[in-house]
């Protein structure tokens, strides 16, 4: 391209953009390679650098303009020369070559949060068993959350739940209300929902404390289970659990139950569940010198702590309007972070990280 000295200023101009957009076009005609097309328009005096530097003559006032349109050309022909090395020109066509055989690019595709599958993969286990899921209000009256579990107004046991109070008028018989520390809430419910036995329950829900910390989230889930009918007993418990425990964590997992006391069972036990990294042994061996062993970092002694268990409180039948000396009960809650968090392989050491919406994190399950 030559821009002849003797044209005028607007003449100037006006070839230049027209040489601009000539330069576009033709690169669409080349059957160079990426290279090729590199040195051609873009060395010491290709194409563009000869069209470029006839900006240096153009009057002051015309080159904003004239650089406007340069920059864009740079722009198109340098994406051009991309696009070409990504699919290069099929030598006898002389059209881009598109190789068909490819895998396709997958796009991104969702899953559930890690809760939300642990809470299907949790009912499903005791929908199977004749448990019915249900759901009860995350914030409900002090009567269903504490005073009908047999806990009065004034009984320090209700300090272990570290309650969210809702600023509302109270309830005149059912009291104030709460953002619910437990599933429980869900027992008197369900009881005044079935009316006449058998209960059988799943109540999963999110529940909320005063606390924050590697392994506990103000907000968090428990699930809660709820049997009732003549004849149930302490048997028909261990039994459930240790369906549960195989079914959640596979065939070798075992559980135990030890005594402790909530208000609203009697007798009460606390539930563990073995520790699959030592298999419950308490002990690792080294895999050098088998006879060496150390203490299992992970658990206490071969067992981890999930929550809480026990036969339903007579009170707290009466509250529900159900004849304790007809029928009994067994309950349990545990919090669903702890127990999903015991999985083997899962490795998640601070339960804070599922509710961070770190997708880096969430996406691994
Ligand atoms: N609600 C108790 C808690 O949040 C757990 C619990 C203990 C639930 C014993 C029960 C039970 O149903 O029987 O700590």
């Amino acid at each position: 391209m030559k821009i002849k000295s003797s044209q005028s200023n607007s003449s100037k101009l006006q070839s230049l953009l027209d040489e601009a957009d000539r330069l576009k076009k033709q690169i669409h005609q080349e059957t160079l390679n990426q290279q090729e097309l590199e040195q051609k328009y873009f060395s010491k005096n290709g194409l563009f650098t000869l069209i470029s530097k006839q900006i240096t003559k153009l009057p002051a006032n015309q080159k904003p303009q004239a650089g406007k349109v340069i920059n864009h050309l740079k722009q198109d022909l340098l994406n051009y020369i991309e696009e070409l090395s990504a699919h290069p020109h099929d030598p006898l066509t002389q059209q881009a070559k598109i190789d068909l055989t490819l895998p396709g690019k997958k796009p991104i595709v969702g899953h559930l949060h890690p809760i939300s599958q642990a809470i299907n993969e949790i009912s499903g286990i005791f929908e199977k068993i004749g448990f019915v899921r249900v759901r009860y209000p995350e914030v409900d009256w002090d009567w269903y959350a504490f005073t009908s579990l047999n806990m009065p107004s004034d009984h320090p046991a209700r300090d272990e739940w570290e309650t969210f109070f809702v600023d509302q008028p109270p309830h005149h018989k059912k009291g104030k209300m709460v953002l619910t520390p437990h599933t429980s809430n869900g027992q008197v419910r369900e009881m005044e929902r079935v009316k006449t036995p058998p209960i059988r329950m799943i109540n999963i829900a999110r529940c909320y404390r005063r606390q924050q910390d590697v392994t506990h989230t103000q907000m968090f889930h428990q699930f809660e289970g709820l049997v009732i009918d003549k004849g149930i007993n302490i048997q028909h418990l261990k039994g459930t659990i240790d369906h549960f425990a195989r079914e959640f964590y596979g065939p070798n997992a075992k559980s135990r139950i030890r005594p402790f006391h909530f208000k609203f069972t009697e007798p009460s036990f606390e539930v563990d569940f073995s520790c699959h990294i030592c298999n419950g042994t308490g002990y690792l061996s080294d895999p050098n010198n088998p006879k060496q062993k150390t203490k299992c970092r992970f658990c206490k002694s071969g067992w981890h702590e999930v929550g809480g268990a026990g036969m339903v409180h007579p009170n707290v039948l009466k509250a529900g309007d159900i004849d304790p000396n007809q029928y009994t009960g067994f309950a349990f809650g545990w919090g669903i972070e702890r127990t999903y968090t015991l999985k083997e392989g899962l490795n998640i050491d601070d339960i804070r990280l599922l509710y961070s919406s770190k997708l880096n994190f969430l996406q691994q399950f």
